[in-house]
């Protein structure tokens, strides 16, 4: 009887020790929360240089921080998916051999039950000061340890990410047997090259999209479909 994708996957997963997942932006879109580069996402309709980019922000902090308040309130009406609690579920199911690394600021793994959350583009929900880089959850606007700016805790284009979680991303990256790649268009280094680490490494690497990406000519299993829906099946059919 021949086994499907999906089942291959599942099977995969049964008989690996170490799992990593990699998510991006479409294991939010269930949830109602835009992507970035889908043909209605948010790239469409703003520009990351005016709103994800030091410059921008430089240029008009008032314009950045309008931008992430109307994100941050979408973001709070909005409720986990299937797929995040697929993904904390599989955290309990692989304990501290699981690590889970997402592009997302959102937090909705974290709202599921991830509880070990790897954030290599930062989190919204914070601000950060431009100068002393002190994190503060509350809504300064000038830092009150420094007098610099506060703005969104987030990675924008041409910033490094934070060192010691994007590390221990790459870690996880080199040592896990399967990589599930999620939701992402796999096109924003220094994250989109986790795959790429992982497989030369010797992992698995499957992919859970929706759409073909720059990375799918290199995944060893393709699932086609959506991460609420895909995630689910994946676990169900897992013994
Ligand atoms: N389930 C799974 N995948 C989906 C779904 C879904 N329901 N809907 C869309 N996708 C896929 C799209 O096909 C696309 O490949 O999710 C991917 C989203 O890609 P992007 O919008 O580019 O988001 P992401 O890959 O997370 O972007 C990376 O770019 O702008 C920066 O910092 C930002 O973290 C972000 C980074």
């Amino acid at each position: 009887m021949s086994t499907s994708p999906l089942h291959a996957v599942a099977h995969l997963l049964d008989t690996s020790a170490r799992i990593c997942v990699l998510t991006g932006a479409g294991v939010s879109a269930e949830s109602g929360v835009a992507t970035f580069r889908d043909p209605d996402g948010l790239w469409a309709r703003f520009s990351p240089y005016e709103l994800a980019s030091m410059d921008g922000f430089l240029a008009n902090p008032d314009r950045v921080r309008d931008w992430y308040n109307y994100r941050r309130a979408i973001i709070n009406s909005v409720e986990p998916n299937a797929g995040h609690v697929a993904i904390a579920k599989l955290e309990k199911m692989f304990g501290a051999s699981f690590t889970l690394a997402t592009q997302n600021v959102d937090r909705l793994h974290q709202r599921a039950g991830s509880i070990r959350v790897l954030e290599v583009h930062g989190n919204i929900h914070e601000n950060r000061c431009n100068g002393c880089h002190g994190v503060r959850s509350d809504d300064e606007l000038t830092c009150p340890s420094c007098s610099g700016s506060m703005r969104p805790n987030v990675v924008w284009f041409g910033e490094d990410l934070p060192e010691d979680v994007f590390a221990a991303a790459e870690e996880a990256a080199r040592t896990c047997d399967v990589m599930l790649v999620i939701g992402t268009s796999a096109d924003v280094w220094p994250a989109a090259g986790l795959p790429y680490t992982a497989k030369m490494a010797g992992a698995q690497i499957v992919e859970i999209n929706p759409n073909q990406t720059s990375l799918t000519p290199h995944v060893h299993h393709v699932l086609s479909g959506t991460s609420a829906v895909i995630l689910p099946q994946i676990l169900e059919a897992m013994t």
